[in-house]
């Protein structure tokens, strides 16, 4: 399924920011065009600030969609996501989407693996909704460094790990999952996850193991957001055409389409 949609970009009025674990927000803001015609994957790319730097647009997921209102979450990692985190109600919002390829949902399985890494966690609301809406059944493993950035709403069927073993399975949300698959293997299984780059790399290697097709959504940084920077290559297998641009052709892509590197 490609994204034919155009994107538009749009000036969007903030409904609500809210904090909701360390340093993570919920950001909601009006864009009906954009709620109505959003898929599960797909994300937007806001410039934060006209007066202040950065002045290059950051990507975001969306990560819910509840009647006009697009929601985003967004961990503080620099000057852009402090900025935005700072969002009052009714300030005004510069919006480009909606942007990148979504999940594949029509695959032949039955239960739906979620697997997220920290704010990884984003695009699964919508996702899960979408899923549920078919009649997937959806298992969700989610994993933080520890409780205080666990935000797990409007996800279903939560398996939860942390790092520090401060709330939920002690380790990695990879072996979380493996003990679970251990336990139960009858149903028709797909992975859909997102999160570091050293899980997705483990999560293709369990696909490959357990012949489970997996699914990945991609977040390297980038600038353009629409395919002309030629900023945000990963590297397919096939090598005919060795590279792919995680903004245009992903952010989601099979495990079996990229050789992912360490540094993606
Ligand atoms: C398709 C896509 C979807 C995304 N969805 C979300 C989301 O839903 N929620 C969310 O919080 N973030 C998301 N991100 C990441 C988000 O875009 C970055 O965190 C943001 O652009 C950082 O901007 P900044 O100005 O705050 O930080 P900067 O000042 O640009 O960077 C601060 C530090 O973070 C590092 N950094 C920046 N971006 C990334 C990145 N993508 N991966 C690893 N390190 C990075 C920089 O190298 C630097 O060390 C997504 C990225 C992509 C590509
Ligand atoms: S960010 Fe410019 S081509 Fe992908």
């Amino acid at each position: 399924m490609s994204n034919e949609t155009k994107p538009q970009q749009q000036w969007c009025v903030v409904e609500n920011c809210t904090e909701i674990a360390e340093k993570i927000f919920r950001l909601s803001f009006k864009f009906p065009q954009l709620a109505a015609a959003v898929q599960p994957g797909q994300f937007v790319n806001i410039r934060v600030s006209e007066t202040e730097e950065p002045l290059l647009r950051r990507p975001f997921s969306v990560s819910r969609v509840e009647g006009d209102l697009i929601e985003i979450m967004l961990q503080i990692v620099g000057s852009g996501t402090r900025i935005l985190s700072e969002k009052k109600s009714g300030e005004l919002l510069d919006v480009l989407g909606p942007l990148g390829q979504p999940f594949h949902l029509q695959a032949e399985f039955d239960t739906a693996l979620i697997v997220a890494g920290g704010l990884g966690v984003a695009p699964f609301p919508l996702l899960t909704a979408a899923l549920m809406k078919i009649g997937k059944h959806v298992e969700t493993f989610a994993g933080f460094r520890s409780a205080q950035q666990e935000c797990t709403e409007h996800l279903e069927n939560i398996h939860l790990a942390t790092d520090d073993g401060s709330r939920g399975f002690h380790g990695t949300v990879v072996k979380l999952i493996e003990d679970y698959l251990e336990k139960k293997s009858t149903a028709k299984y797909k992975i859909f996850a997102c999160g570091p780059t050293k899980m997705l790399m483990a999560l293709t290697e369990l696909g490959k193991r357990k012949s489970i097709c997996c699914e990945l959504s991609l977040e390297g940084q980038m600038a353009c957001g629409v395919g002309i920077c030629q900023g945000c290559p990963v590297e397919l297998i096939d090598e005919e055409k060795k590279y792919a641009l995680v903004c245009k052709d992903g952010p989601t892509f099979l495990s079996t389409e990229i050789n992912l590197r360490e540094a993606n």
